[in-house]
């Protein structure tokens, strides 16, 4: 095992209801909030009322930004930015998916920067505090409710680029399994793609004698096939939907990559996706992870025959791993197509015009290497989008 530092502030509240405490956490911490949603889901569903309504209770001013977009926009928290100092904001309540969340975090830090808040996103300048934080959770999927990262599209230059820091962790999120009841199947299912993928970007690494992070990443991975059938079975399943929902924080609060290293290429080749064709990011993880599979499992058969004997049950051919680990990525995709994704890029109209592109802005014009458990080129990643297509 490696060294490791591992700090979680996130106070997490779940359960039925929750979402009613948004006041109360919130005056805990400052009295005028910006509150941060997305394109409408909350105001339809009826949860922007009961936030509301949580707000004033608590004697909460707030000023309100919409609009976040899947993907968010630059424009959009440059705009959030300004309506911060002009307001004097305390925290920000972010209530929505990965998209708002994200979006409040690059509101928060550009707060206190003087300079382009992009800066950060390019690695120009690293922040050192964010406004504070508090989520209403809509859908399980990114991550960023407990996670220091988040990821922002700037529009201008079709770039998507994230940035982690120790302070973009929220202070609090409030995790109420019933508010996903709303999504459509195909949310629930990239939301379910994007945290297995999570899982995955740890799971595959080249790190030794790390036994209870491998297992912990197995029962994430295991858990999120089994609920994943049931919740699109019966959308309306408290249990499937509350197993899915906290699948999706631990899946990403580093918990189960702590002392190991991680890969996250194919995170870094969907984003160049998403840069280019606005798709769903978990859509374009369930086309890309197949391919970076099928591209780098020769670099250690035995931890994909492993993956796909624990957790898809595919009997161990101790004379041939190399069947059960190509077995693995087989069901890897049956499971993606079964939950109504994507598993290539012609499924998403996308043809190989921009993967020169793609695998030029994500490896720094082939000036360097992406990945952890095999490092990858700029011929690499070509390759594996060609077996995307
Ligand atoms: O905008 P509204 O109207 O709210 O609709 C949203 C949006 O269209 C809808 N939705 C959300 N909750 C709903 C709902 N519809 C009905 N009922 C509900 N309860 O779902 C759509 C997608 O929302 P979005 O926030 O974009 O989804 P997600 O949580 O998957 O976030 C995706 C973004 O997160 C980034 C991705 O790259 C992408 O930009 N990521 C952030 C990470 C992080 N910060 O740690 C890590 C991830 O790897 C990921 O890259
Ligand atoms: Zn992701």
């Amino acid at each position: 095992m490696e060294n490791f530092d591992f700090y979680n502030k996130t106070k997490i509240v779940f359960g039925k209801d929750v979402e009613n405490k948004a006041g109360e956490e919130c005056k805990a911490i400052g009295s005028k909030v910006l509150l941060h949603y997305g394109g409408g889901s909350i105001k339809k569903s009826g949860l922007y009322d009961r936030v509301v309504k949580s707000l004033k209770d608590a004697g909460v001013d707030y000023v309100e930004l919409a609009g976040v977009k899947p993907n968010p926009r630059l424009s959009l928290v440059k705009e959030g930015i300004q309506i911060c100092r002009k307001e004097n904001i305390d925290l920000i309540l972010a209530v929505g998916g990965g998209s708002v969340i994200d979006s409040a975090k690059a509101i928060g830090v550009g707060v206190h920067y003087e300079g382009d808040v992009w800066d950060f996103y390019m690695g120009k300048a690293s922040p050192e505090k964010m406004l504070p934080l508090g989520v209403v959770l809509t859908i399980p999927a990114a991550g960023s409710e407990a996670s220091p990262s988040s990821v922002i599209s700037n529009e201008e230059v079709q770039l998507k680029k994230g940035l982690t820091n120790i302070c973009l962790r929220p202070e609090f999120s409030l995790l109420n399994p019933e508010l996903t009841y709303t999504l459509p199947d195909y949310q629930t299912a990239c939301g379910i793609t994007d945290m297995f993928a999570h899982v995955m970007e740890r799971y595959f690494t080249t790190t030794k004698g790390v036994e209870l992070s491998d297992r912990l990443c197995e029962s994430v991975m295991k858990t999120v096939v089994h609920q994943a059938y049931r919740v699109l079975k019966d959308p309306k399943d408290y249990t499937a939907r509350s197993e899915i929902m906290w699948a999706g924080t631990i899946a990403h609060n580093d918990m189960i990559g702590c002392g190991r290293s991680q890969d996250w290429s194919s995170h870094g080749i969907e984003h160049e996706i998403s840069a280019i064709y606005d798709v769903a990011h978990g859509a374009g993880l369930a086309v890309v992870f197949p391919a970076w599979m099928k591209h780098v499992y020769t670099n250690n058969i035995g931890r994909f025959a492993r993956f796909a004997h624990e957790v898809f049950n595919v009997d161990y051919d101790f004379e041939k791993p190399e069947r059960t680990a190509l077995e693995g990525i087989a069901a890897l995709e049956r499971f993606f197509k079964d939950i109504g994704m994507p598993v290539r890029l012609s499924e998403m109209d996308i043809d190989d015009k921009n993967i020169e592109t793609m695998a030029s802005k994500v490896t720094g014009n082939g000036a360097h290497s992406i990945g952890g458990f095999k490092e990858l080129s700029k011929d690499d990643v070509k390759a594996i989008l060609k077996l995307a297509l």
